[in-house]
């Protein structure tokens, strides 16, 4: 299979961890930006990037790159692809742009032109055209054109990889999937725990305040290797002519044999909230990983932290409380935060606590010195996740 370059997306500040992802795929980073990495490999390394990955959002293939002042230099120059061999003329196709372009003021004339261009010519060569719209549960293309310089890409993932289809029930502001995983693997949680092993590394991952359990959910597939793609039945990928279903159960056969169908350590998820508990468990269900984490309904100082005490490394406590934009509400959050640092100090000793929040001035309330302060963004939010070592005799554990 031919090789090009693979420009793989990620929400801002993910792309150190993406990073990470695809060298351990085996491919080259070539280069790496805020939002995205880029590598190089064959269709088939496109559909083993979107099974594998759990901090990408798109994998794109790029088709061609040519050079366009203006709408017409990018007709003319999309019209000479063969799109015939890779879209079914009785396929459906969704065209998606970023353009900076100064003869282009709104991008969905890019876009729209784009799309002409491409149904003009499979009408051309097979006498008739797929049809088009916004649903990108198909075939998917991606134009950037930035300055002059246009590149095209097929978009193999086609909906982003942050869709794992686990989450049906949402809750209330539910982070990304693909942060989620972002920020257990900043934790170093790796789900190794063997307690018989004194090397063992994060056996427990502890998840007070969960919501609709998406850390939970992702430290549980992460433990256990298990590949987000499995998850999912639809990739853009699947759209394309020609589309080896051989090579992509090949594929999912490998996934399934490197996943693990246990380990030693306990995932604990828990919310003062019942309705948040049940849609947690119920996306526990859909994601086929519910037996893994222990659910239950109580204040977050009230979930059980095994084998706090004496000792290093019992594993990972991480919570994403509220960091409330809307006023009123901040001196109750206040508190909220001062009890997290209490918590931490009183019942969580030998662990690594983690608090993931969007406000400042309230992680200043937690009252203990994080070790890091690890930077993310949430939509636009800048974030971090703060870091407190909680051992018996370190610094920030007194
Ligand atoms: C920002 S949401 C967490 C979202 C979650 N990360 C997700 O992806 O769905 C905060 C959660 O904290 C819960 N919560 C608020 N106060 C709590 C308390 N005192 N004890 C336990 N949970 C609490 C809320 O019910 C809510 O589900």
């Amino acid at each position: 299979m031919k090789k090009s370059a693979i420009l793989i997306t990620c929400p801002k500040g993910l792309a150190p961890y993406l990073k990470d992802e695809v060298a351990g795929l085996g491919l080259p980073v070539i280069e790496e930006s805020v939002s995205g990495v880029q590598t190089e490999g064959s269709l088939g390394d496109a559909m083993r990037l979107n099974l594998f990955l759990r901090t990408g959002h798109r994998v794109l293939l790029l088709l061609e790159d040519f050079r366009s002042e203006d709408a017409e230099g990018l007709y003319s120059g999309l019209v000479k692809i063969n799109w015939e061999d890779y879209i079914p003329e009785d396929g459906y196709l969704c065209v998606t742009a970023h353009v900076e372009n100064p003869s282009i003021s709104d991008s969905r004339f890019a876009n729209l032109r784009c799309k002409d261009a491409i149904v003009d010519r499979i009408r051309d060569k097979r006498g008739r055209r797929p049809d088009s719209g916004p649903l990108r549960d198909r075939t998917v293309v991606f134009l950037y054109w930035k300055g002059s310089r246009c590149s095209i890409y097929l978009d193999t993932s086609g909906e982003p990889l942050s869709k794992r289809g686990y989450r049906k029930i949402p809750g209330e502001a539910p982070m990304q999937e693909t942060l989620a995983a972002a920020l257990v693997m900043a934790s170093g949680f790796e789900g190794s725990g063997n307690f018989l092993n004194p090397h063992f590394r994060n056996p427990h991952f502890i998840n007070p305040m969960c919501g609709s359990g998406t850390l939970a959910i992702e430290a549980a597939l992460l433990a256990l290797k298990k590949a987000p793609g499995l998850l999912r039945s639809n990739f853009g990928f699947m759209h394309l002519k020609g589309f080896d279903r051989g090579l992509w159960e090949g594929l999912r056969t490998e996934a399934k044999k490197a996943s693990e169908k246990t380990f030693k350590g306990r995932i604990i998820a828990t919310d003062i909230n019942p309705e948040a508990v049940s849609a947690s468990k119920q996306n526990a269900k859909t994601a086929g990983i519910e037996r893994l984490i222990e659910f239950a309904v109580c204040d977050y100082q009230d979930t059980p932290v095994p084998d706090a005490g004496e000792g290093e490394n019992k594993g990972v406590i991480m919570l994403n409380p509220e960091y409330g934009m809307r006023m009123g509400r901040i001196k109750e959050l206040e508190e909220t935060y001062k009890g997290i640092g209490d918590f931490f100090k009183h019942k969580c000793m030998g662990y690594s606590g983690y608090i993931f929040t969007g406000n400042p001035e309230l992680a200043k309330k937690v009252g203990l010195r994080a070790k890091r302060r690890i930077p993310f963004f949430n939509s636009n939010i800048e974030c971090r996740l703060l870091e407190y070592e909680l051992y018996l005799g370190s610094r920030s554990g007194k």
